[in-house]
């Protein structure tokens, strides 16, 4: 439990991590607690993005452990684990590749899912969303290939925040974006990230001001 009575929902330690050439980081230690926002900075090639792909799963970690819900990352069903939490990559990529596949199709292919078939595919939220973000009520219906990379990252979103996971984690998610638009993320990621007490967000952001607007609390890596 946190000093202001948060509950952790997930915990990292002694984690490091070493190329053949260089180590990125070594023995990091924090805990993520229920409500929080964390900035998470560093120089270019600090390690950023192999951290968050640690944290949802995808990497092997020459040492230490990560811990959802008091329950080791390697104890869980990574599918499973996947639907508490889950990774923006810096490249958004649409799922669906056929031709003509729309952003209605792409947000519902997830619910096709085994792992997230108890969830229902709400879409007036989605239009919600969408509409948070500036877009139209017909930019559900566009295809895919037709999309900018800016919307491709809207989109991204909107689909994550549809599954409700409770840790998500953004690798630059909003940096194809005009600053309105990036504002507009802010509060739709910040709103979702306080209205139900288990959820948390991880930023990893260049911008020093959208650091300062959303980092409430700030995780620096450094070379080791
Ligand atoms: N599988 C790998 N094999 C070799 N080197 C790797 C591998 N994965 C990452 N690296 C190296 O690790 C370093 C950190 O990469 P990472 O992508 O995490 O940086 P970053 O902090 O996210 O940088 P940026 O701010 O540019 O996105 C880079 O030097 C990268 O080349
Ligand atoms: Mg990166």
């Amino acid at each position: 439990m946190s000093s202001d009575g948060r509950h952790p929902l997930l915990k990292v330690q002694h984690l490091s991590y070493t190329l053949p050439h260089k180590t990125l980081w070594h023995d990091l230690n924090f805990t993520i607690y229920a409500g929080h926002s964390i900035g998470l900075m560093g120089p270019s090639g600090s390690g950023k993005t192999v951290l968050l792909r640690a944290l949802v799963g995808l990497e092997y970690l020459t040492t230490g452990q990560i811990w959802l819900h008091e329950r080791l990352q390697s104890d869980w069903i990574m599918p499973q684990y996947r639907t508490h939490v889950m990774y923006l990559p810096q490249r958004a990529q649409p799922v669906l590749t056929s031709l003509n596949a729309s952003v209605l199709q792409e947000l519902q292919q997830p619910f096709l899912l085994a792992v997230h078939r108890s969830k229902v595919f709400d879409f007036e939220l989605a239009q919600r969303h969408l509409t948070a973000l500036g877009r139209d009520q017909s930019f559900i219906n566009q295809p895919l290939d037709s999309l900018s990379g800016g919307e491709l990252q809207l989109l991204a979103l909107v689909r994550a925040l549809l599954l409700n996971p409770q840790i998500l984690l953004l690798d630059e998610a909003t940096s194809a974006l005009d600053h309105t638009t990036t504002l507009a993320c802010e509060r739709l990621l910040l709103q979702w990230c306080t209205e139900q007490p288990a959820r948390a967000l991880v930023w990893v952001t260049h911008q020093t001001d959208q650091q300062q607007r959303v980092g409430r609390t700030q995780l620096h890596l450094t070379p080791a």
